[in-house]
């Protein structure tokens, strides 16, 4: 739910991993390419087998991986964190920087996040501060929500305590994730706060339809984020853009199920940031509730701006509301019912949109009368109604811009 990712960026924390290998003369050239420096030896291995860690689903490896995090921290040059095959239970991993070094964690085994909440202080997999991150291999971080989704409070109540999220970045600079799948997360899947230059490519994340505010990939204030080549199916948000996200390129992702690529919630907290420059293409969005939306509370708590979206070559299959851009956000009735935005929306292009939708209801432009969404362009957007007994049809209110090339009943602007 995206209601709360702000309050799950804030809950976020600090953790580690680890273990050394040899070092091929190519590679400690690329790593030099990397880091501009000479690699140290570290005080200990970074392959966590080698530290004893047992990938038996059993033993709890929460030590071994710090252990390894910890001498690939403290060492220079790049340092290789190994995470071999093997299924690894652990607790929570608050693995902190700042570090000498640039590190690579290859992950080909499965990091399975314990049922015992206890074992976690806030997040499960957090890592902190740190410069030149590199996570890749085909293994899986597998949090094991099926485990305690039932004790999820969060579609009930706003002030809910929130369940441990997978993976979190938060103040880290030059960072690639490739490869690897985010499963089953008790919370959010991969929360990104305050990074820089962040690329996620080929990344799997996936959980069943119906599991509760287990978002895709949220992103807050961080810029230069990619996310490229990436398959999503959650029960909540696919990916959602929050507060103080710039620069954000989204392309060749599948979403669905889920509640579709949300900006989002804005408004919600006071000081919140402008949202600037986001572009999604070429993408395909399937059987969700959502497709491409933009909301913000009614009675938003602080004035921002969201500006400059591009959304161009998306598919819809089956999707509830396609299109839709909502600055009277207002879920389960909880805010007051002012009528009067603070969030600017400006500068939205919808264009190449073809598919079919779930509900009549292919585009909704619901925007304020005291602030009206300004610059909203449609461009040879095509959906149709995939049911029977009611026809396709934009239901728009307060939107400025232009429509083109669309059929007459899409054309409301
Ligand atoms: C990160 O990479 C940059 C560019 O290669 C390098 O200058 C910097 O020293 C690296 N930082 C660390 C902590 O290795
Ligand atoms: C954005 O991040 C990518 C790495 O994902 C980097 O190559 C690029 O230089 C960055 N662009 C800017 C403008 O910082
Ligand atoms: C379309 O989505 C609805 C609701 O999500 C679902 O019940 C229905 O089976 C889907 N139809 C197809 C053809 O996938
Ligand atoms: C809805 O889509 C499904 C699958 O694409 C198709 O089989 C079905 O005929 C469509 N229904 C209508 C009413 O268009
Ligand atoms: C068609 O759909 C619109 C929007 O969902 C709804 O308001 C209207 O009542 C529907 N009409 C019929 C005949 O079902």
């Amino acid at each position: 739910m995206a209601f709360i990712s702000n309050v799950a960026v804030k809950a976020a924390g600090v953790a580690a991993l680890l273990v050394v290998a040899v070092v091929s003369p190519a590679a400690r050239a690329a790593a030099v390419a990397v880091a501009g420096g000479a690699p140290s030896v570290p005080a200990g291995p970074l392959d966590i087998a080698q530290l004893g860690a047992k990938g038996d689903g059993k033993s709890d490896s929460t030590p071994m991986i710090l252990k390894a995090w910890k001498n690939a921290c403290e060492a220079t040059g790049v340092q290789k964190i190994v995470i071999p095959p093997g299924n690894y239970l652990t607790g929570g991993l608050e693995l902190k920087g700042p570090c000498k070094s640039s590190i690579i964690i290859r992950l080909d085994g499965n990091l399975l996040g314990t049922g015992d909440l206890s074992a976690y202080q806030r997040n499960w997999i957090e890592i902190e501060n740190v410069e030149n991150l590199s996570i890749n291999g085909h293994g899986t971080i597998d949090g094991q929500g099926a485990l305690v989704w039932s004790k999820n409070q969060c579609q009930h109540s706003y002030n809910c305590k929130i369940l441990p999220n997978s993976l979190v970045l938060d103040f880290v600079t030059n960072v690639q994730i490739r490869g690897i799948t985010l499963l089953n997360s008790k919370f959010f899947h991969l929360n990104i706060f305050e990074c820089k230059n962040v690329l996620i490519d080929k990344v799997t994340v996936k959980a069943p339809g119906d599991s509760p505010n287990t978002d895709g990939i949220h992103i807050g204030d961080s810029s230069n984020v990619t996310i490229s080549s990436t398959t999503i199916g959650v029960g909540d948000d696919c990916i959602s853009i929050g507060p103080g996200s710039k620069m954000i390129r989204i392309h060749g992702v599948k979403c669905g199920p889920g509640h579709g690529i949300s900006v989002g919630s804005l408004g919600r907290y006071k000081d919140e940031k402008d949202v600037e420059d986001v572009q999604v293409t070429g993408c395909t969005i399937a059987g969700t509730t959502n497709g491409l939306r933009i909301k913000s509370y009614e009675d938003s708590k602080s004035s921002l701006k969201a500006s400059k979206f591009l959304y161009e070559g998306i598919t819809m299959d089956n999707v509830s509301y396609p299109i839709i851009i909502d600055q009277k956000y207002c879920p389960n009735n909880i805010c007051v019912k002012s009528g009067a935005s603070k969030v600017a929306v400006n500068d939205v292009v919808f264009k190449n949109i073809h598919g079919t939708s779930n509900t009549p209801e292919a585009i909704t432009l619901n925007c304020a009368n005291n602030l009206p969404c300004q610059g909203v362009q449609l461009v040879n957007v095509d959906i149709k109604y995939n049911g029977s007994g009611n026809k396709t049809m934009a239901v728009c209110k307060n939107a400025i811009g232009k429509s083109i090339g669309l059929a007459k009943e899409l054309a409301c602007i």
